[in-house]
């Protein structure tokens, strides 16, 4: 059974059927991936579902229709974690499955007791940071960072133009904090992508993500590239450790917390590392570390890129095809905060031009791509004024909609909330998978970051509700924990275990 156009482009139910028919297929699709085969019992009443569906379409409302489409059901969720776990143990089998699951060389945990100074670089999306990390022992740290904006010029041109800028920033704090720049100091470099890790500090990327499209970066060695630069700025850094945000995170958090043992970052993008047994990691063909465990990095954003598993709606398709990377990032594209204000505007100018919103007057500052941030998601949300007033002046005073009425406002805001419960239901299932798969169940700890999870009103609450749907009284084991900035510290501090490590790959 197949849910592709011949061409493997397009979703055929996006086209061929309601949505609410394909979303009742989707969960049919569900169901029998882990059922025995469909009977044409179950085929006559998919069928009769389906006119059922068609024929409440005709008499919903947009707000019910909308719920119907967005809306994560329990059982639904049950069946996405055992599909979930299904495709991570495919990635630890295999290269090239959709769920990478990338060994990352780390090793080993810290203590709690490593001790020195070390520089970071940081790059998780528009931001890039510098950091010294000072470790002082007993989990304590002391760090002065300073933060870059990357410039969309940046993001778009050339590998050259992008790592100089990086290796002008590092000089320029060096300066700022007195750091010799004749010293030969060790770095730790978090880049926040999709990085074939071929050792500690080396690693290719594979493809960029969250609105980059740099030239001259993908297929090669983002260390040595940095290095490079270096060397042309005249510094004498030598970086030690390549890391993903998501280990630097769960390293960080378990210098403080030894029960961590997942990082999740849930910000401009999505995804998650997390302590696995060697033995597991079946496609690992090199030494055996002494500790029995390595850290997988998952690139869990990538999960449902094959197009069979999440149930997406027609905003979903917009949001994807309107994308520099279509048909990648799907379930990132369903959770992170580059997408859902996009995912929420696509359903608004939808609404208008159906007349459902606004009087269906046209909002022409709407109309363009990116143009409602998910910050605003967070503000509607936020508003709990009788007469929605915050809301009133997003649109009037920021988009220049004539008009809004009470019942407009109260609908954008339901809008937000299905998207946003959704985006945290479907985080909870990443999070649940590893916890299930890791039998983890009587108790962990999950370092988050990321400016979703820390900014985005409820988003934490509706995820542990969801976990608690998934595993019952033993969600209360699992401490979902703010991290805060931890991925340039814990760049730091994998370059200070590589240092101290027995273990060299
Ligand atoms: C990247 C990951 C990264 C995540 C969070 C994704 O787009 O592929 O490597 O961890 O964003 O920053």
């Amino acid at each position: 059974m197949s849910f592709w156009s011949q061409d493997n482009r397009v979703p055929l139910f996006v086209f061929g059927l309601t949505t609410g028919i394909a979303l009742s297929a989707a969960v049919q699709y569900l169901f029998s991936s882990f059922a025995p085969e469909k009977t044409s019992e179950a085929e006559n009443q998919l069928s009769a579902n389906n006119n059922a569906l068609t024929a409440r379409k005709q008499v919903e409302t947009a707000s019910q229709r909308l719920e119907r489409e967005f809306t994560l059901s329990t059982a639904m969720l049950h069946n996405l974690v055992k599909a979930f776990i299904r495709d991570m143990e495919r990635g630890l089998k295999r290269e090239g499955a959709v769920m990478k699951m990338i060994p990352s060389y780390v090793v080993r945990r810290p203590t709690g007791e490593e001790k020195g100074t070390y520089l970071a670089l940081d790059l998780g999306g528009s931001n890039f940071r510098v950091c010294e990390v000072t470790l002082k022992g007993k989990g304590q740290v002391r760090s002065r960072q300073k933060k870059f904006v990357v410039s969309e010029e940046l993001k778009n041109g050339t590998a050259v133009a992008l790592f100089d800028f990086f290796a002008d920033c590092v000089a320029q704090t060096m300066e700022e904090y007195n750091i010799d720049k004749q010293a030969s100091l060790k770095m730790g470099f978090t880049f926040s992508f999709p990085v074939n890790q071929q050792g500690l500090n080396k690693g290719t990327l594979y493809h960029w993500t969250k609105g980059f499209t740099t030239s001259g970066v993908v297929g090669v060695d983002a260390v040595q590239l940095l290095q490079d630069a270096f060397v042309r700025k005249n510094l004498k850094i030598n970086v030690t450790a390549l890391v993903n945000d998501t280990v630097g995170t769960l390293i960080s958090h378990a210098y403080v917390d030894t029960a961590t043992i997942m990082g999740v970052i849930l910000g401009t993008g999505t995804n998650a590392a997390y302590v696995e047994k060697i033995e597991n990691i079946t496609k690992w063909t090199g030494p055996k570390p002494a500790t029995g465990e390595m850290i997988v990095n998952m690139e869990w954003g990538a999960w449902g890129q094959d197009g069979i598993i999440l149930p997406t709606t027609e905003y979903d398709v917009k949001v994807d095809r309107a994308s520099p990377n279509p048909q990648k990032q799907s379930y990132e594209k369903m959770i992170s905060g580059l997408y859902l204000g996009e995912l929420v505007r696509y359903v608004i100018v939808d609404l208008i031009s159906t007349g459902q919103l606004f009087a269906g007057s046209r909002c022409e500052a709407l109309e363009k791509e990116h143009s409602f941030d998910t910050a605003h998601m967070s503000r509607i949300e936020r508003d709990h004024s009788m007469e929605l007033t915050d809301t009133r002046s997003i649109f009037e005073d920021l988009y220049g909609v004539k008009k809004t009425t009470l019942s407009d406002r109260r609908l954008v805001k339901r809008i937000c909330e299905l998207v946003g419960t959704r985006a945290a239901r479907l985080a909870a299932i990443g999070v649940a998978s590893v916890i299930t798969k890791t039998n983890k169940l009587d108790g962990a700890t999950v370092a988050v970051d990321g400016s979703v999870f820390e900014h985005y009103p409820h988003f934490a609450n509706r995820m542990r509700d969801a976990l608690r749907e998934l595993l019952g009284i033993n969600a209360d084991n699992i401490v979902l924990a703010q991290a805060r900035d931890g991925s340039g510290q814990g760049a730091a501090l994998i370059a200070a275990l590589a240092d101290n490590g027995d273990e060299k790959f």
